[in-house]
């Protein structure tokens, strides 16, 4: 037998009884008769005593042997510590240890498993079993199986049923590319993996299940960053005979069960914005409401006074910083400017008015603005003494996201995005369709089976090209803290209206057929209304801890480069490989060299 506990079970109820153990080292202090060592597993510390008196002398040489992560297995007796640690829960109780035995050994890890610790990334993954053993990871990791147990119930009992849905597909456009997989039966073709089960879920829906739902892993091979991996998880879910409202609802309904299971939380109703006025307010379909600092538009009162900037430009936008006049100095704001100037936000200036605690007035445009003039902007952002507005100007969308950067950055040095705090947003009334100026075409704004609104199914059907960039979807975003934590939308189950806007995504007849046919061949044999959402579940884990980055979440996560660095993955395949999945061999370029 192993062991008759975990390092983390006993207590003083336990004094007096022998009891097996088995773990890891985590520390061994010494004291020549005495000596101790710190026991972990999954579950805790537990200390153990070799004592000359009662281990042998044999047994505490052997055990002197031992290093920081070896495995051993001990049997001993409960006792009372006399010197009691309560900073753990075992803290009250040692084992004086009478058998010992080392179950294998470790080499020197190569970075402290500590809960700081001194590992950087790239090491930490390269020996992910090692940095697992440390308590935020594995804490985190138990979080995530709690989470996905947690939403399972929910759904599951509320009627919900969770089916599983293919890996290897046809490519699905969700907006990012596809990771292919050759087929070696079906020579020079390929399946994809699924950047998401959309088609699927709505097949099941005309299929009659009328509430689905799956954790799912999904693989877009996309740009990575923080809150971004090439394969992630979703908890993926659809409904038939919905309207948007009830969809708002029942995934309102799930999150707040998630917070008050997980983190004992009791979330009021989520306030709900339309995409345009969370794009005006906040320059962001995700904004982060924790704080203000919205934007305030001065086109009006700032264009026509001689400022060429201003004058030049469509918009003139700023926000407030509150007591931030006194904070910055000349040099500070050049600073912040600079920030601002870096090619990934891209200004080409930052126009500053301070409004100074004794209501003296400071601006970096006093020669173009009076006082009475600068006055009226104050009174615009209802600006107190001591406050500051940074105000930017450009072209509308541009110079929106700009802010928002701003916006964001200023929270941030202001201690405004506090992660104990938790505030959600719906974002509703998305556009259909997205102009893009470089490919000439429309793209979907969520993706291209998103139903218009009813109200504007007819002017999409018989609108004009201009009429098609007004078009609103029943599409929705939750947001929480900023983050983008699910999306979803009511679908079109009218095979006309789908291949209408199949053709204003720029589809030839024949590639639509091609390639959603079966989809639309669906829809001819009674498609049920239905809509749906996925929450990206990594994201809701790391929100909810408090942190962006999703990676601490994910047991073993590829680096920025799309690396296991563990596994080193992706790599070469051997020439056979190549060759029987008809693809260009190795062996045949050398042929070409
Ligand atoms: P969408 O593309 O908005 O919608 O994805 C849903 C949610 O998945 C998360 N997410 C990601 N998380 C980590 N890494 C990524 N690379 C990544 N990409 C997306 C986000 C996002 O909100 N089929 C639709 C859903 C629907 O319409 O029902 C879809 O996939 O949190």
């Amino acid at each position: 037998m192993y062991r008759t506990h975990n390092c983390g079970a006993l207590r003083m109820e336990h004094v007096g009884q022998e009891v097996t153990l088995s773990g890891w080292v985590q520390t061994v202090r010494d004291k020549g008769f005495m000596m101790w060592i710190d026991l972990r597993d999954r579950y805790g510390v537990t200390q153990l005593l070799f004592n000359e008196e009662v281990s042998s002398k044999e047994l505490l040489e052997a055990a002197r042997s031992v290093g920081r992560e070896f495995v051993i297995k001990i049997t001993g007796k409960v006792i009372e510590r006399s010197s009691k640690n309560d900073k753990i829960p075992t803290g009250n109780i040692e084992i004086e240890v009478s058998q010992f035995e080392i179950l294998n050994a470790s080499q020197t890890p190569p970075f402290t498993i500590e809960d700081e610790s001194d590992g950087g990334d790239d090491l930490r993954m390269k020996y992910r079993y090692l940095d697992i053993r440390r308590n935020p990871v594995k804490e985190k990791l138990m979080f995530r199986s709690k989470l996905a147990l947690e939403t399972r119930k929910h759904l599951i009992g509320t009627d919900f049923v969770e089916i599983e849905t293919p890996f290897l597909i046809k490519s699905t456009p969700e907006g990012a590319r596809d990771f292919v997989v050759p087929s070696r039966m079906n020579p020079g073709q390929f399946y994809a993996l699924p950047q998401s089960p959309q088609t699927f879920k709505q097949i099941l829906m005309v299929g009659g299940m009328d509430k689905y739902f799956q954790i799912v892993k999904c693989f877009r091979d996309e740009d990575l960053r923080a809150d971004r991996q090439p394969e992630f998880t979703q908890i993926d879910c659809e409904m038939a005979f919905v309207t948007q409202e009830d969809i708002l609802n029942t995934f309102e309904g799930l999150t707040k069960h998630l917070f008050k299971t997980m983190l004992d939380m009791d979330m009021e109703d989520f306030p709900r914005m339309d995409y345009d006025e969370a794009m005006s307010r906040y320059g962001s379909d995700k904004p982060d409401i924790r704080f203000g600092m919205e934007f305030v538009e001065l086109t009006e009162e700032a264009k026509g006074k001689g400022f060429p900037v201003f004058d030049d430009a469509e918009m003139v936008v700023g926000i407030c910083a509150p007591g931030q006049a006194s904070e910055y100095s000349n040099k500070d704001i050049k600073k912040l400017t600079e920030w601002m100037q870096r090619p990934q936000i891209g200004v080409k200036g930052m126009i500053n008015v301070k409004y100074n605690a004794d209501g003296t007035i400071k601006s970096s445009v006093d020669k173009f603005y009076d006082e009475a003039q600068l006055k009226t902007w104050l009174a615009k952002f209802d600006a107190k003494p001591g406050d500051m507005l940074l105000i930017l100007c450009g072209e509308t969308d541009k110079t929106r996201k700009q802010l928002n950067e701003l916006r964001l950055e200023m929270g941030n040095r202001m201690g405004l995005r506090d992660n104990s705090v938790f505030k959600p947003l719906w974002v509703v009334d998305f556009p259909l369709l997205e102009w893009d100026e470089d490919s000439n075409r429309f793209h979907a704004m969520h993706h291209p089976f998103t139903s218009p609104k009813k109200a504007d199914v007819e002017r999409m059907l018989n609108g004009d090209h201009e009429t098609m960039k007004a078009l609103r979807a029943d599409a929705y975003d939750l947001v929480i803290n900023g983050v983008e934590i699910g999306g979803g939308s009511i679908r079109i189950h009218d095979r006309a209206l789908q291949e209408k806007n199949f053709k204003l995504l720029g589809f030839t007849d024949e590639e639509a057929e091609d390639q959603f046919g079966f989809l639309m061949g669906a829809f001819e044999y009674g498609a049920p209304p239905h809509g749906g959402i996925a929450f990206g579940f990594d994201r809701l884990c790391s929100v909810m801890n408090g942190t962006h980055s999703i990676r601490d979440f994910i047991a073993f996560p590829k680096n920025n480069q799309g690396r296991d660095v563990m596994i080193d993955a992706p790599s070469k395949i051997h020439d056979e490989q190549y060759d029987e999945l008809y693809l260009k061999s190795t062996a045949a370029e050398k042929v070409v060299e």
